[in-house]
């Protein structure tokens, strides 16, 4: 074992110590109730290093809520699917604002500023859906997902999916108000539907990591040799969770992590260290932008130690 993995080990195991005794925890998201049942004191931490070497330590095998963090799969998958057309339907500038507003919506002719906000994310899963059947929509993300975490047992949070089904008005505001600039072709219901359901797919940090290593790596992943997108698509999904992968949050992220990232409000976020690994962690207290407060706190820790920020 090479000394740059005993460093690691020992930097995850340390790290997910001290954020499991911290009390400053953050708030649950209570806004879908099934999300509000989590247990605050849950931790998981996991480093995938760039020779495969796994580095877990905490909750790394708990399945919870990815929320957000699915917009990344889905814009690469939509990508993929119709190409730099995307960027007709949904911009890539950061928001500045919280990740459900709709105030820029009605300026900016129904165009969501990137594809991490709600709005962008909807979009991006109605371009997904064009035309088929929400559930081969639904079986295709989820299909994608099991395919890059290598485990065909990842499935989705029924009881989650229904929890936001039944108590997301900002998003079926969103939906609606795109629909009337035309920015969503399909009927809205169908598109929310598969939304939801794709934000409620259960993961762990352990299958995250792994789904997260073709982003960095070059688009490939490296225990397969598989190439997942063209190098020059990966650098640019790693530039739009930078720049809006934390929302009004972003900023901070970049300056006191320095890396690629993507959250969400299940507590969970996915790092990218270009070269070097994946990251994800897990701890469902939030601040207030809706970011896991002592996830990045973690990444934080963990970058400063290990000289992985991209700066
Ligand atoms: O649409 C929503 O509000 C949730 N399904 C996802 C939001 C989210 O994860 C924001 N991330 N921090």
């Amino acid at each position: 074992m090479s000394r740059t993995v005993t460093d690691l080990d020992a930097a995850v195991n340390e790290i997910a110590d001290e954020m499991r005794r911290r009390p400053d925890r953050g708030e649950v998201a209570a806004y879908i109730p099934e999300l509000a049942r989590v247990d605050p004191g849950a931790f998981g931490l996991v480093v995938i290093a760039a020779d495969g070497h796994v580095a877990a330590a905490g909750d790394c095998d708990t399945p919870f809520s990815i929320q957000s963090i699915s917009k990344v799969f889905t814009l690469t998958l939509a990508l993929g699917m119709v190409g730099d057309r995307l960027w007709r339907r949904v911009g890539r500038e950061p928001s500045g604002s919280p990740f459900n507003s709709i105030v820029q919506l009605e300026r900016e002719r129904g165009v969501p500023r990137n594809p991490f906000i709600n709005a962008g994310a909807i979009a991006v899963t109605d371009l997904i859906l064009s035309g088929h059947q929400p559930r081969e929509a639904l079986g295709e993300i989820l299909r994608f997902m099991q395919f890059l975490a290598r485990d065909a047992s990842i499935t989705i949070d029924e009881a989650v999916a229904a929890s936001e089904q039944r108590t997301g008005f900002r998003n079926i505001a969103l939906a609606n108000y795109m629909k009337s600039f035309g920015v969503v072709d399909n009927p809205v219901d169908y598109t929310l539907g598969v939304y939801f359901h794709h934000c409620a797919i259960s993961m762990s940090c352990r299958q995250l990591a792994t789904a997260g290593r073709f982003l960095a790596h070059s688009g490939r992943d490296p225990e397969t040799g598989l190439s997942v997108v063209q190098v020059e698509r990966a650098r640019r999904i790693n530039a739009v969770m930078l720049t809006c992968g934390h929302y009004d949050g972003s900023g901070e992220f970049a300056y006191r992590v320095g890396l690629p990232g993507k959250s969400g409000v299940g507590g969970g976020i996915l790092a990218v260290a270009p070269g070097r690994g994946s990251i994800a962690v897990w701890s469902p207290g939030l601040d207030a932008s809706g970011n896991s407060h002592l996830g990045r706190a973690a990444l934080e820790r963990l970058t400063k130690r290990l000289g992985w920020s991209i700066f």
